[in-house]
């Protein structure tokens, strides 16, 4: 099924200057790229964001390190993108993540995992309005 996945590269991969090698990682895949852009999350984009994980011990701490620097988040289009990206991805933690995903090979960290990915069609949706108005996603049918 054709979906839109959010995609965030996190101020991790931005400060280890890793975001061409792994959007690359998303073109090689045949993945269309629909919309892009450079921000800085703010305390409440983070907590609109990370709504499900608020009340969790570890919130304060995935607050602080989501607002520390520029992230870039992306709408990715593709068949079952969702799950193909979690799939490119890796397990959450990085120490845990099989060689060949994207945290296996350049994470070994739980919080600093690079890459953040919606994990259902109901996360894209309420994902993807928080960063992108309708009129910033791209088509690109002529690619697929
Ligand atoms: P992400 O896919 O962005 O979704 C939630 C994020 O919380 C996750 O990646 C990690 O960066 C972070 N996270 C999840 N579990 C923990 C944990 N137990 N301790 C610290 N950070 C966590």
């Amino acid at each position: 099924m054709l979906q839109r996945s959010l995609v965030l590269l996190k101020p991790d991969c931005i400060e280890r200057r890793l975001m061409g090698q792994i959007i690359s990682r998303f073109e090689a895949k045949g993945l269309n790229i629909v919309a892009m852009k450079m921000l800085r999350v703010t305390p409440d984009l983070a907590k609109q964001h990370y709504a499900e994980h608020v009340s969790k011990p570890f919130y304060p701490s995935l607050e602080a390190f989501i607002v520390s620097a520029p992230i870039v988040a992306l709408a990715v289009e593709g068949l079952d993108v969702i799950r193909l990206i979690r799939d490119m991805l890796g397990a959450t933690n990085g120490l845990n993540a099989a060689p060949g995903t994207i945290r296996g090979d350049f994470s070994s960290s739980r919080q600093m995992n690079l890459v953040h990915a919606s994990d259902s069609p109901e996360s894209a949706a309420r994902e993807l309005k928080l960063y992108f108005a309708e009129s910033d996603l791209c088509d690109h049918e002529l690619l697929l």
